[in-house]
């Protein structure tokens, strides 16, 4: 007989599958098998990973504690193979690093892939870097040292050489159900007019001809990458049974990736389509009745007022992913780099939407992709001002044009000079590391790669840092990365670690993110959670590239965009309160003094009383 969890489970999955496959005519069948497959599934859970279940439930939110602190990595880039970054685990201890996101690393495509973003096979590790059992042993030793392990779990598309596209491309019925194939342009034609391209310079449009089917595919991202139909149940019942395998073998944290693109419809953009947001609760009722230590991150690089649509509505029950990608925050974030001017970054954190209790925003810096401008759309728009004049600028500091710019990185998919799209290059190389010693604008650097992961450390999130941030690593730059380069521009910010970095002791000292690590850990106002409450900009003036927030009830959070020293009137922020710096425990004076491209963050002995 059924448990009551069970049933519950049941009636859930029931209530989120229904309204997308309830009519079709093998509905029922379909859903009692795979129910079957999901128990089967839930009964080969290990013991070890069902006590992991358990001290979890105990401690719902050990996702967003202030001592999570992320790292995200290519295996081969970082560190050769999964047992190479075994090898690793103590650097990243020592950097603070409680969760590590390791890029794909499950078979890919032979030749271009995308970064191992079109999947060949699911059940198997990629050759090159390894097997499943060095997967396993990766996992153990991480666990051992309290790192938790985040993959990809790319939902959208699966590589051209997939066997459900081989299968397919060989005029397998079944198979060619998997996707979307269309025979002639009637349909692509019509989608074409209201969907965007997402590499328009490399891959535009959204499909590609094949010829063995004599079928157009939709294939939203580069041609070899085709886009399940998630129109088909079995293609949900596949995918959830591929996270529960891997969530067997350890995962903790899917990092979901390209969330909006799931569902398809005429006549709309095909992105974040409330069927879409359907089917990743789907998903997640699955983990959590199958899996429950496992958590969801969402990659949906759009802005905060959709990001948080990611999370579900708590008012109405909904359960979505636990975490997603804070880009607008990012992305305003370099804009207060180029301008000396933090308004844009004060306008996406007073637009921050608010998040349901279990949720938690992943802050960053920097990822294996490019900074994503539309992500600032609505902030620009909301201004009456064209967005791509307005951004411009800002793309254009980021490819070092201009006397005051100090970067080093290369605009992405945007050769029509009237159009911004993305930018490409390392955090060092965009706040100004690869200029000569002599050069005033190299002076200060590690300041600026300081600011904006002191920012992102702080902000009330999970903090993520990307590969040699943590030793100020310069782009890409051996010959053969140059050749992926010019097929892709993103391979400019996945240099081989530590190939290239200078000795430069101060510069490391200066980077400094494991002291950020350490002050974040011993003050849970800086956790996920705690309160944010914005600094009033008569007191931290944007124009002069000031940014302030409460934390919690005793931490004040302060940034310099600018290459001038500035002051902050604290007995103006929060009167009869005694501040000391987290970081050097100094007692703090009335006026803070504020070095070029610095930040403080205050702890009071009181609470403070906001202004
Ligand atoms: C995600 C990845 C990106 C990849 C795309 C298609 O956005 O971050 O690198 O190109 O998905 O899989």
């Amino acid at each position: 007989m059924a448990t009551p969890i069970t049933a519950m489970f049941s009636t859930s999955l029931q209530i989120l599958l229904f309204p997308l496959y309830g009519h079709l005519p093998a509905y029922s069948q379909w859903l009692a098998k795979f129910r079957a497959e999901i128990d089967v599934l839930h009964a080969q859970r290990s013991p070890a990973l069902r006590t992991r279940d358990a001290n979890r439930a105990a401690d719902p939110q050990w996702y967003a504690r202030a001592n999570m602190i992320g790292y995200c990595a290519y295996t081969d880039r970082f560190a050769g193979t999964l047992d190479g970054v075994r090898a690793r685990i103590p650097h990243l201890s020592e950097s603070g690093v409680t969760y590590l996101h390791l890029l794909p690393f499950l078979k890919a495509r032979a030749g271009e892939n995308d970064g191992g973003f079109a999947v060949t096979d699911f059940e198997q590790v990629e050759p090159r870097l390894g097997t499943i059992a060095d997967l396993e042993a990766l996992i153990s030793d991480l666990h051992a040292s309290n790192i938790s392990i985040c993959v990809d779990l790319v939902l959208n598309h699966v590589a051209d050489d997939h066997a459900w596209a081989l299968q397919a491309k060989a005029g397998d019925a079944h198979a060619q159900g998997f996707f979307r194939l269309f025979p002639d342009r009637l349909l692509p034609d019509q989608f074409e007019k209201t969907v965007a391209s997402v590499f328009p310079e490399t891959a535009p449009g959204n499909f590609t001809w094949n010829k063995a089917m004599q079928r157009w595919v939709w294939t939203t991202f580069n041609p070899y990458q085709w886009d399940l139909n998630y129109e088909n149940p079995e293609v949900f019942s596949e995918m959830a049974l591929t996270m529960l395998r891997l969530a067997n073998r350890g995962i903790d944290i899917f990092r979901l990736d390209s969330t909006p693109f799931l569902w398809k419809a005429l006549n709309t953009t095909c992105l974040n389509l409330p069927q879409t947001h359907q089917l990743l609760q789907a998903f997640r009722c699955v983990l959590e009745h199958a899996a429950p230590a496992t958590v969801l991150k969402s990659e949906a690089i759009v802005p905060a007022a959709q990001a948080v649509v990611y999370f579900g509505d708590p008012a109405r029950g909904e359960k979505e992913c636990h975490l997603a990608y804070h880009s607008a925050l990012m992305a305003s974030a370099w804009a207060a780099i180029a301008e000396q001017d933090t308004s844009l970054l004060r306008m996406v954190a007073a637009q921050t939407p608010a998040h349901g209790a279990d949720n938690a925003w992943v802050t960053y810096v920097r990822c294996h992709d490019d900074i994503v401008w539309s992500v600032l759309r609505p902030q620009i728009e909301a201004q009456g001002l064209d967005f791509n004049v307005r951004m411009k600028p800002i793309a254009d500091f980021f490819a070092g044009i201009g006397l005051l710019s100090f970067a080093q990185g290369a605009p992405f998919q945007s050769s029509d000079p009237d159009r911004v799209h993305g930018s490409n290059g390392m955090t060092a190389s965009l706040v100004g590391f690869e200029l000569a010693s002599p050069d005033p604008r190299r002076r200060y650097a590690p300041d600026r790669l300081q600011l904006l992961y002191a920012l992102m450390f702080s902000f009330g999130g999970i903090p993520l840092i990307y590969m040699g941030d943590e030793i100020a690593q310069t782009n890409a730059c051996d010959p053969a990365t140059q050749a992926l380069i010019t097929e892709d521009g993103r391979w400019l910010q996945r240099p081989l670690w530590q190939a290239g970095v200078r000795a430069d002791a101060a510069t490391l000292a200066g980077v400094g993110l494991r002291a950020l690590a350490q002050a974040r850990a011993a003050n849970s106002d800086l956790d996920a959670f705690a309160l944010r409450t914005l600094v009033p900009e008569a007191i931290a003036p944007c124009a002069d590239g000031l940014f302030a927030f409460y934390r919690g009830t005793k931490t004040l959070c302060v940034f310099n965009f600018s290459d001038h020293e500035r002051t902050l009137d604290l007995a103006k922020t929060a009167p009869q309160v005694r501040f000391k710096n987290a970081l050097t425990d100094a007692i703090v004076d009335s006026t803070l003094m504020l070095t070029p491209w610095s930040f403080a963050w205050l702890q009071s002995t009181t609470p403070i009383q906001k202004k």
